[in-house]
């Protein structure tokens, strides 16, 4: 009997308003799924500007922030815990280049060339850290840090 440990790793996505508004959820949750994920929790928010703006003060003196704000408040998000090895960088993989125009050329098999617009509506966020995984997934979730999960293998 040999005993493996797997560091488990936990990120946030979320659908934006356009990935909801264009029925996308059903695909993009299999493909989270057939990705080796978990869902550890989720829940659908309508975010206000306030709420907005704190989600994306890292980019408050960009020129694209009053648009983006706009955007990200013009319907319900869908923000989810996902968890596997290596998380976040599997999940930013996944999801594609910021521009989902580019997306679609380079990365055709990502969901941003799947569902996303342009650099703006581009469908899905993902963290881009670690710390950014905790500061975004405390924002929107309670008790779901990460942690160490042992698992024993045959
Ligand atoms: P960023 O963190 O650079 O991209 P990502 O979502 O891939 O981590 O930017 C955050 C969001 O800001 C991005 O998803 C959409 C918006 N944005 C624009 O509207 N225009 C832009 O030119 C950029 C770079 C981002
Ligand atoms: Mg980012």
């Amino acid at each position: 009997r040999i005993c493996g440990s797997v560091e488990m790793e936990r990120t946030l996505a979320m659908i934006k308003p356009d990935g909801l508004s264009g029925n996308y959820t059903k695909e993009i949750k299999e493909a989270i799924l057939e990705s080796g994920f978990d869902i550890i929790e989720e829940a659908v928010f309508l975010l206000d500007a306030e709420r907005a703006s704190l989600f994306y003060a890292e980019h408050a003196t960009r020129s694209f922030f009053d648009s983006l704000v706009k955007y990200m408040t013009s319907g319900p998000v869908h923000a989810m815990v996902l968890e596997r090895h290596d998380a976040i960088a599997h999940w930013r993989a996944l999801i594609g280049p910021t521009d989902a125009r580019k997306a679609k050329t380079s990365h055709p098999n990502s969901i941003r060339a799947m569902c996303g617009l342009d650099s703006e509506k581009n469908c899905v966020h993902g963290s881009d850290s670690p710390q950014s995984a905790a500061r975004e997934i405390s924002f929107f979730f309670r008790d779901v840090k990460s942690e160490t999960v042992e698992h024993d293998e045959l």
